[in-house]
């Protein structure tokens, strides 16, 4: 009999947004005759089609494909150059000089995120917001690594600052945040840049959101600080930017400055043991998408996706305006698609799902389910059609 990861006897029997699909369906099981009302502004998947110049980009791959001359097998386990410099140009562009070779081209930050977790030894503390996207508390679980939680408050509008007291060995963060979409400051993920330095940590840092960051002085990429590419892997992905939940492309920046030193003595660079583990383990994303992809970083390309995002950002505009209205406390919602507000007549998260699901058929996310720090609060995205989201805020604003 094999032994088994028994790690995972400490997760959740199921992922935060598998259990509310099955809530869901349980509903309308039970409600036939109020399914068809129903509207999803639970988990952030988008509704707006693939932008028209990924689409011909998409065409014009598979036709390659059936054509010998330039039919494409396997590709670089790191992805193709074009889109690797693509990316760093993109970087570029926004002020943050990153190198192509330090740029792994994988299928979502999700799986990367999870992923990169086998670089690090089972003794590592992890030090990981609450709340926070549910991935990284699970697959440390199922690591059998040490967590331990930051608070996200009210007080700190839900961004955890460093505390000297506190001796981390891996630190998340994720900006604009998921689930809460406020937004670390320049100066704020300096003192995080600079905590990390000090404690010989190292910072995985989310941006999967960096597109919908709309005030300047923000910063997109944690290495707009400098002397972060001696302590931190960068996370980012096109779900969000171009529409590609379902079409899949993600990068992640491993600098080759990134090198800390074994028990042995041994100096190990994070960037070659990445580059190890994904040729070993991962044979690239498919070329097609990846075509598709490099078109995202064109100028033209990147003003289609900016128009989506400025019709979620009204979407978000729309669900901000009756909160407002009703005096209900919340954030995000300006540089990011998510908005995270308290649950009104102080309801506990879940119970507020049920009670918006039978009383309006709107579907959230309950903020318990991405840490106990959310128990009270309630994420609602914009990633919906401006009929759903105004119909939805229309009953809600009816509700209370
Ligand atoms: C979410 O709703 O939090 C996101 O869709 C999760 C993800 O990007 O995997």
């Amino acid at each position: 009999m094999p032994r088994l990861n028994e790690n995972y006897l400490n997760v959740k029997d199921s992922y935060l947004f598998a259990e509310i699909a099955r809530r869901v369906k349980v509903y309308e099981e039970e409600h036939p005759d109020k399914s068809a009302n129903v509207i999803r502004l639970g988990i952030g998947d988008v509704t707006r089609p693939l932008t028209k110049s990924v689409i011909n980009a998409l065409h014009e791959a598979v036709d390659s494909q059936a054509v010998s001359e330039t039919f494409k097998g396997y590709g670089p386990e790191q992805g193709y150059d074009f889109v690797r410099n693509a990316i760093a140009a993109y970087y570029a562009k926004n002020g943050v000089e990153v190198d192509p070779d330090a740029v792994f081209i994988s299928d979502g930050a999700k799986s990367d995120t999870g992923n990169i977790t086998e670089l690090f030894a089972k003794d590592n503390t992890i030090l990981i917001p609450d709340p926070v996207y549910p991935v990284y508390v699970d697959t440390n679980t199922m690591d059998g690594k040490n967590i331990i939680y930051m608070n996200g408050t009210e007080e700190n509008n839900f961004l955890p600052m460093p505390d000297d007291s506190v001796k981390a060995d891996i630190i998340y963060l994720c900006s604009p945040n998921n689930p809460t979409g406020a937004c670390y400051t320049k100066d704020q993920l300096k003192a995080w840049v600079d905590y990390a330095k000090k404690n010989e940590a190292v910072i995985l840092y989310d941006s999967a959101y960096e597109a919908f960051i709309s005030e300047p002085e923000l910063p997109r990429s944690i290495y707009a600080v400098e002397g972060a590419k001696e302590c931190a892997i960068e996370f980012c992905s096109l779900s969000k930017t171009a529409g590609f939940t379902g079409t899949r492309f993600s990068y992640t920046v491993v600098p080759k400055e990134l090198v800390f030193t074994s028990s042995n003595g041994t100096k190990m660079s994070v960037h070659d043991m990445w580059n190890r583990r994904q040729s070993t383990k991962f044979n690239g994303t498919p070329y097609i998408i990846q075509y598709a992809a490099a078109k995202v970083f064109t100028d033209e390309g990147m003003a289609e996706c900016m128009e989506n995002i400025s019709y979620y950002k009204e979407n978000a505009r729309l669900i901000a305006d009756v909160l407002s209205k009703k005096g209900i406390w919340f954030t995000g919602g300006v540089n990011s698609p998510y908005i995270w507000f308290k649950c009104p007549n102080d309801m506990e998260s879940w119970e507020f799902f049920d009670y918006l699901l039978e009383n309006a058929q709107v579907v959230g996310t309950p903020g318990a389910g991405f840490g106990e720090n959310g128990k009270n609060y309630f994420r609602l995205t914009a990633f919906g059609s401006h009929e759903k989201t105004k119909e939805a805020m229309e009953r809600f604003d009816r509700l209370f």
